[in-house]
């Protein structure tokens, strides 16, 4: 398997004035192309962090990111946004949809940053809709829709410009459990359709679904055996 993700000796640090946080204090890790990985931790313990450095929205203070073979610890804001739209699929807790527009128009939005003509627009964002079961509400608002449906909108926005990596930071964070199930069983269809799948969550049942597990504590990222009673000391 070949590696999308390797992370060697990461670090961040946090400066405002004279007080700096080492929120991420020496990360190694790789995760292969088609895996499905949770990466766990406590409120502090740097998930939302590392998230950031994962999907390029920042870089690491020290350490190495290399992402499908490409360092991109050292690269420009532009540079960063170019590889973030080509490679990564965000799906957040929120769901950061517009409200004012529909779900089909939500979910063409990153091919319209990417260039893609219209008409292709269209037809990709609709059956991205189609593969997440939404197709007959693509003319709805986020308003109209339930709050597992956006999360399916949202995870067909992920998805339309057919990205290496969906990135998804709690994203049944506000859903009920029904919708919970709907949402995990989807990125579970994605996985094994050979997607990339990286899911933080602090639950341990929303964890389980996953092929393999990571936790953070402290900065600090291990591989470890985790319980239903939490993380094994
Ligand atoms: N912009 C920032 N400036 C300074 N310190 C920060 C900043 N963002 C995060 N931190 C600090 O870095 C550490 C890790 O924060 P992070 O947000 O990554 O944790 P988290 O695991 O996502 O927590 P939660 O589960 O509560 O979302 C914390 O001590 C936090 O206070
Ligand atoms: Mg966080």
């Amino acid at each position: 398997m070949a590696a999308i993700v390797e992370l060697a000796g990461v670090r961040k640090t946090y400066t405002s004035g004279t007080l700096s946080v080492d929120a991420l204090r020496g990360i190694t890790a790789t995760i292969d192309q088609g895996e499905y990985v949770a990466i766990m931790g406590p409120s502090g313990s740097g998930k939302s962090t590392l998230m950031h450095i994962l999907g390029c929205l920042d870089v690491p203070t020290a350490g190495t990111y290399h992402l499908a073979g490409e360092d991109v610890s050292e690269m420009t804001e532009t540079e960063l946004a170019d590889v973030r739209n080509r490679r990564i699929g965000f799906v957040f807790q929120q769901f950061n949809l517009l409200a004012g527009m529909s779900a089909w128009h939500n979910v063409e939005l990153p091919l319209l940053y990417a260039g893609v003509h219209r008409t292709e627009r269209r037809d990709r964002a609709l059956a991205a809709l189609e593969r997440v079961g939404l197709a007959d509400r693509s003319a709805h608002r986020p308003g109209e829709l339930s709050g597992g449906q956006q999360q399916r909108v949202s995870i067909a926005r992920a998805l339309v410009t057919n990205p290496d990596i969906i990135l998804a930071d709690e994203p049944t964070g506000n859903l009920d459990s029904v919708s919970t199930r709907d949402v995990l069983g989807l990125l579970d269809d994605l996985h094994r359709q050979g997607r990339t799948i990286i899911l933080i969550t602090h639950e341990y049942d929303v964890a389980e679904v996953a092929e393999r597990r990571l936790v953070i504590r402290d900065g600090l990222l291990s591989d470890q055996p985790v319980t239903a009673a939490g993380v094994t000391p």
